[in-house]
């Protein structure tokens, strides 16, 4: 999808007051117009499925939006995400420039440290910034820093009850487990998310594979469950609402 398709799909639809675009074509139809605002949604799936272009697109349909972002990545440099971005053409340089978009990069080593400053600073630096849009990827990697599970789930709730207090809509990926592709990594994240959608392979004995998605939590919103297929291509994320999965 282009900006000015982005945008005049922000125009053209009736997009709820209370509902936000994911940006993601096909799952805001599915979705009735987007996700809650102010909603914590977690997209979980194996490596390869999508979830950091998930959050880089849903980030960017709030930048045509006029609105702004935060992009806190545990797995790459800010300049990295730029390029990625850039290859599905959405230029993000002017964005940064005009502190419309912050790239935050947590380095492993200090990681701990500024896990404590993030619950501490993140939601004042959300409301002083005015973002209304945050991306977390991942939250699996944020939550493998804390080896404790109940120092980990106390943890991840306070970002949570945090991050409330803010106005903004949260996005956080997750890691899915190897032999669970429904449940995520730390079985935690799922349970303190306002909505959940899964991301996977669909493999057929014949060696075909398929993406296919599913919306399998999403509180306030009634929405259907079925599992459509979805395609990665150089614009982006695409939902196939209406494909059946094969
Ligand atoms: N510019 C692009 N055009 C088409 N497909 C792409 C492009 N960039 C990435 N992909 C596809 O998306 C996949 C990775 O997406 P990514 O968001 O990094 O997944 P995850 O974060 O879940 O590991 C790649 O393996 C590739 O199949
Ligand atoms: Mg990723």
């Amino acid at each position: 999808m282009s900006e000015t398709e982005a945008a005049e799909k922000q125009t053209a639809e009736a997009v709820g007051p209370n509902l936000v675009l994911t940006g993601i074509d096909g799952l805001d139809e599915m979705l009735g117009g987007g996700v809650p605002r102010g909603h914590i949604i977690t997209v979980m799936g194996s490596f390869g499925t999508g979830k950091t272009t998930f959050g880089m697109q849903f980030l960017m349909q709030g930048l045509i939006n006029g609105e702004k972002g935060i992009f806190i990545s545990l797995e790459e440099d800010p300049d990295s995400i730029v390029a990625n971005a850039a290859a599905f053409g959405w230029d993000l340089r002017p964005y940064l420039k005009e502190k419309k978009l912050t790239i935050v990069k947590l380095e492993p080593a200090d990681a701990k440290a500024t896990v404590t400053r993030i619950r501490s600073e993140l939601p004042d630096f959300i409301r002083k910034s005015n973002a209304t849009r945050v991306v977390i990827d991942s939250v699996s990697l944020l939550n493998m820093l804390f080896a404790d599970d109940a120092e980990r789930r106390a943890r991840l709730f306070g970002l949570c009850q945090q991050l409330k207090t803010t106005e903004a809509t949260c996005l956080f990926t997750a890691e899915v487990k190897d032999d669970n592709p429904r449940s995520s990594r730390d079985g935690l994240v799922e349970y303190v998310s306002d909505g959940v959608i899964g991301l996977r392979f669909n493999e057929r004995e014949n060696g075909d594979v398929q993406l296919v998605i599913q919306i399998i939590k999403m509180r306030r919103l009634p929405h259907p469950r079925s599992i459509k297929p979805y395609s990665i291509t150089d614009q982006g994320i695409e939902v196939h609402g209406d494909m059946e999965v094969f």
